[in-house]
């Protein structure tokens, strides 16, 4: 594998993990305009960030290549709940209010909780979550992915935790995780997705026993 260097995320990365999270989602341009994909995605950083406890970047002579956040359970303490709660409060606010400009935004907060609540349903009992996953295009196949979920998976044994689930779908590479070795424990219709691709699509939950 290419030599891979790891650190904890920090502040000063949200605009690259926007930008790799835009490029690899850019079916979000069905809901917001092209210039407000990125600073959407900043949103949707924040947010994944304020429900994670394990934010890790693999670089590339320095470069973020890559990134994982995750969340173990015994790490979310009370001010880290309260943190996260208040970061869901100011960015629905600044979606509603219209910066950046979504499409039809109560619609999108409609979709996106009911797909959230069919996801949470889905893992009661979980232990850990990984939130947030993504590599840079041009960097994929290396082996990146599979180093960064090699060191959640070993915080979250050292943590005693037995399971780690996760939410994804057809848009995302949902292969990655059979190869690794999570199963699927649930499909349903996602309400998300389906809004965004004007199509019926179908949502997924895998999970991991360790
Ligand atoms: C998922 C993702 C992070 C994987 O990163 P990566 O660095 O390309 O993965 P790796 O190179 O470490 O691949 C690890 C293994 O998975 C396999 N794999 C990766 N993608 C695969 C696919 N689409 N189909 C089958 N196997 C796949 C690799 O062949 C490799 O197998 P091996 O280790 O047994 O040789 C990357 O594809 C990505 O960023 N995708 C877009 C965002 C996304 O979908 N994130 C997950 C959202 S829930």
């Amino acid at each position: 594998m290419t030599k891979v260097t790891f650190r904890p995320f920090n502040s000063g990365d949200t605009g690259r993990c926007a930008q790799l999270s835009a490029d690899a989602w850019p079916i979000v341009r069905s809901v917001v305009a092209k210039e407000d994909v990125v600073p959407f995605m900043r949103i949707y950083v924040d947010l994944s960030r304020a429900a994670s406890t394990h934010l890790e970047m693999a670089c590339l002579d320095n470069e973020v290549a890559g990134f994982l956040l995750g969340r173990i359970n015994g790490d979310a303490g009370g001010m880290k709940r309260l943190s996260a709660g208040w970061s869901y409060l100011k960015s629905g606010s600044k979606l509603l209010l219209g910066r950046p400009r979504l499409r039809r935004p109560l619609v999108f907060a409609r979709k996106f909780f009911a797909t959230e609540l069919k996801v949470r349903q889905c893992t009661t009992g979980s232990e850990a979550e990984v939130v947030l996953f993504v590599v840079e295009a041009k960097q994929r196949g290396l082996g990146i992915g599979r180093a960064l979920m090699d060191r959640f998976v070993s915080a979250v044994r050292e943590r005693q935790a037995r399971t780690i689930t996760l939410y994804t779908e057809p848009l995302s590479n949902w292969r990655f995780y059979e190869r690794y070795g999570f199963t699927r424990r649930a499909t349903f219709i996602d309400d998300l997705d389906t809004y965004f691709r004007k199509e019926e699509t179908e949502g997924y939950v895998y999970a991991l026993n360790l």
